[in-house]
């Protein structure tokens, strides 16, 4: 991984930050909020009307389902360069917005670091997690708001910098030469295939060469972002040398971002993400090719 040259723009925002700067009526086409929340259908949440009901001042939906490539098999795929323009120019974004992700899980971060990934690869780099999201900024007594009004549009143009967003091939390929390190973010029992994938079709486990780090071990138990020592630590006892290649990995591509966000955070940038991680790999892969403990075969 290549070191970045100084980013202006923090990673991580602090609710304090996002609040004075509603406070002092900064939200508009300089600062846009985005509620990128998202969830398994066997959770029952629906974030779409969550968001209806409550989110933070000024703040617009963005739908991970809606916004993404629809002929794709698997889910929520990185949609091309022109949707991605169209859909965020809709949302009042232009290239000279700083946009503030959050979302609503209980976790604090959850598919929030997705969104800030989905901005970078199209080449925007003033981007922000919201740290501690939605959970932490209601339990903090910020404002809430329900109602909504659309942010008139902006222009938009997005660039994708492919060379972060790998394949199937490339996960093969590199199973082979092993020349990447890969961090798959799933949780302990799905990564060992001991605990059920959420997905009816798919069997947990994983593919050979993988490291796990599940994506809650960056988060505090407030759900808020580690601290980059702690951050530091987590890699070095997980084995993984940020010095070298990384990919990420997770179900679907969204909490693998976390390791993205961490690394970015470090200070390294170009971590891969293998967008249709394990739920493509599994319905792809040879069987040999599928590691699982609880594999009765
Ligand atoms: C936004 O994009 C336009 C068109 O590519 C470009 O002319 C302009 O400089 C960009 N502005 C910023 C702030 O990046
Ligand atoms: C795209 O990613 C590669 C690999 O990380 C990096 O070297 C390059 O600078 C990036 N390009 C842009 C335009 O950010």
């Amino acid at each position: 991984l290549s070191n970045m040259a100084a980013d202006p723009t923090p990673a991580v925002v602090s609710a304090q930050w996002l609040a004075d700067a509603i406070q002092n009526k900064l939200v508009g086409p300089k600062l846009r909020i985005l509620d990128g929340s998202w969830y398994l259908p066997k959770t029952k949440r629906v974030a779409k009307e969550e968001f209806n009901q409550k989110h933070i001042p000024g703040a617009s939906f963005f739908d991970i389902d809606e916004c993404c490539d629809k002929s794709s098999p698997y889910d929520h795929m990185l949609p091309t360069s022109s949707d991605f323009s169209l859909y965020v120019s809709d949302l009042g974004i232009g290239n000279d917005t700083h946009v503030v992700v959050y979302d609503t899980s209980d976790f604090g971060s959850y598919t929030a670091p997705r969104l800030w990934w989905t901005f970078r690869v199209f080449g925007h780099n003033t981007v922000s997690v919201l740290d501690g999201g939605f959970k932490n900024w209601v339990a903090d007594g910020h404002p809430v708001a329900s109602d909504y009004t659309k942010p008139e549009k902006r222009d938009f143009q997005a660039g994708l910098n492919q060379s972060w967003v790998k394949s199937y091939e490339d996960v093969l390929e590199n199973i082979k030469t092993k020349q990447v390190q890969v961090v798959d973010s799933r949780s302990g029992g799905r990564f060992r295939g001991t605990e059920p994938e959420p997905r009816e079709d798919i069997l947990p486990g994983h593919f050979p060469e993988t490291i796990n780090i599940p994506f809650t071990s960056f988060l505090d138990s407030y759900g808020k972002h580690h601290s980059p020592e702690n951050l530091i630590r987590l890699f070095q006892e997980a084995g993984v040398d940020l010095e070298k290649p990384l990919w990420a990995s997770c179900g679907s591509g969204v909490t693998a971002c976390h390791v993205i966000l961490a690394a970015h955070r470090l200070g390294y940038s170009g971590v891969g993400l293998y967008d249709g991680s394990w739920g493509e790999f599994f319905k792809r892969a040879p069987p040999e090719l599928i590691v699982s403990e609880g594999k009765k075969d």
